[in-house]
């Protein structure tokens, strides 16, 4: 059976416009790009308050609010793209579809997977199946726009290309030596660097997220007030920060003179402001120091011409003081807004694989991966 309403052949064109869809966790997000430089969208939802009561995110709340708003999103990405142009002349200005199927939330991917097939299939353009981790990387690709409020590095990254991705859901430090020719070196065993972030924050009674509330709690903190301990472990590439977290829950325990049966909930109310500081500040210096290690040691070992950060975490002070300080060249960081979970991204990574005559998805059978490594 024939089910294609136009077949998906790869595109080879000029000049190229991809939409990308992200809906991997809690942000639903469309950004468009061209040619994989120009960012012309980026529209971003994000249900982060809808957790906040709960200390971090619900798979069955994310994916309800990925229903709600991902065509108001794309709607918006596509006016933001080509303002004054009716919605059906936007999309003829459209090569290409790419959307996250992994890794990522079941539920909230569904949402992205099942809008882009049926865009795919009714719109008459090729899909591509994205990997989120991969899509991270591609952020620092973009070096154009002209929408207000961006601030991209002037030039795209180089190859061999060093790339430590750090968020709320991945920490993995990957080298690419080409376009779709990457290693992953190491990853978190445990738990992903801005999920310790964010249950540090939740047992020292800082709100959620904890990424930012932790950063500010530890620029009134001594860092070296509190000797936490780092994992070591066999694969040098690898990182476990359920260590350390653990550390500060017993410490924190210890502080207020209690033993380990005492509840993790209760102990905030028993802090100090100058203990939460000054766990915040030490927590940090080692959670830091960690992906650092690695990545100064990954630097020495594949000598790359570029080092990009991507993810959250990127907005951390600490981390990019720690890695000017002990990278030798210079390390880039495109704006946050890319660096948290967005559309332009995927859409960047799209552009690359049309580019790159990358395999076509089939509308009709793909399905999310919730699982999906690099
Ligand atoms: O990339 P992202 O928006 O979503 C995921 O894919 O996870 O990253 C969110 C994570 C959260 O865990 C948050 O606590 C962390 O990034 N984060 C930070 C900072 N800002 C956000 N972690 C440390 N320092 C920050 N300044
Ligand atoms: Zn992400």
């Amino acid at each position: 059976m024939q089910h294609f309403v136009n077949t998906p052949t790869p595109v080879t064109i000029e000049v190229m416009i991809v939409l990308g869809i992200e809906s991997s966790c809690d942000e639903t997000a469309v950004g468009i790009v061209k040619d994989g430089e120009e960012l012309l969208a980026n529209a971003v939802f994000s249900s982060m308050d809808l957790h906040k009561a709960y200390g971090g995110v619900v798979p069955e709340i994310a994916a309800r609010s990925h229903i709600e708003s991902i065509i108001p999103v794309l709607t918006e990405a596509l006016k933001t793209a080509f303002p004054y142009m009716p919605e059906d002349e936007a999309w003829e200005q459209i090569d290409a579809i790419a959307v996250t199927h992994g890794a990522g939330l079941g539920g909230s991917l569904l949402v992205g997977v099942m809008t882009a097939k049926t865009l795919a299939v009714t719109k008459g353009k090729p899909l591509y199946a994205i990997n989120h981790v991969e899509a991270h990387v591609y952020a620092n690709f973009l070096t154009k726009t002209s929408l207000e409020n961006y601030k991209l590095p002037d030039k795209q990254p180089e190859f061999p290309l060093l790339s430590l991705i750090v968020s709320g859901g991945h920490s993995q430090l990957v080298i690419f030596r080409n376009h779709f020719d990457y290693t992953l070196l190491g990853q978190t065993r445990d738990d992903a660097i801005g999920e310790a972030f964010d249950k540090v924050a939740k047992i020292i009674g800082l709100p959620y997220p904890g990424g930012p509330s932790v950063s500010k709690a530890a620029m009134k903190g001594d860092p070296n007030k509190y000797k936490l301990p780092k994992a070591r472990l066999d694969n040098k590439y690898e990182y476990s920060f359920s260590g350390p977290k653990t550390a500060v829950l017993r410490l924190a325990q210890e502080e207020i003179g209690e033993d380990f049966t005492f509840p993790s909930f209760k102990l905030a109310e028993r802090l100090s402001e100058t203990q939460v500081c000054d766990i915040a500040a030490s927590f940090q210096k080692i959670a830091v120091e960690t992906v650092v290690d690695k990545t100064v040691l990954a630097f020495e070992e594949f000598e790359p011409k570029s080092v990009v950060i991507a993810g959250g975490v990127a907005a951390n002070q600490e981390l990019r003081k720690q890695l000017s300080d002990r990278i030798p060249i210079d390390v880039e960081y495109t704006d946050i807004k890319l660096c948290t979970d967005n559309g332009a991204m995927i859409a960047t990574l799209g552009c690359f694989k049309v580019m790159n005559e990358q395999e076509v998805a089939d509308p009709y059978s793909l399905q999310p991966q919730p699982n999906l490594s690099m």
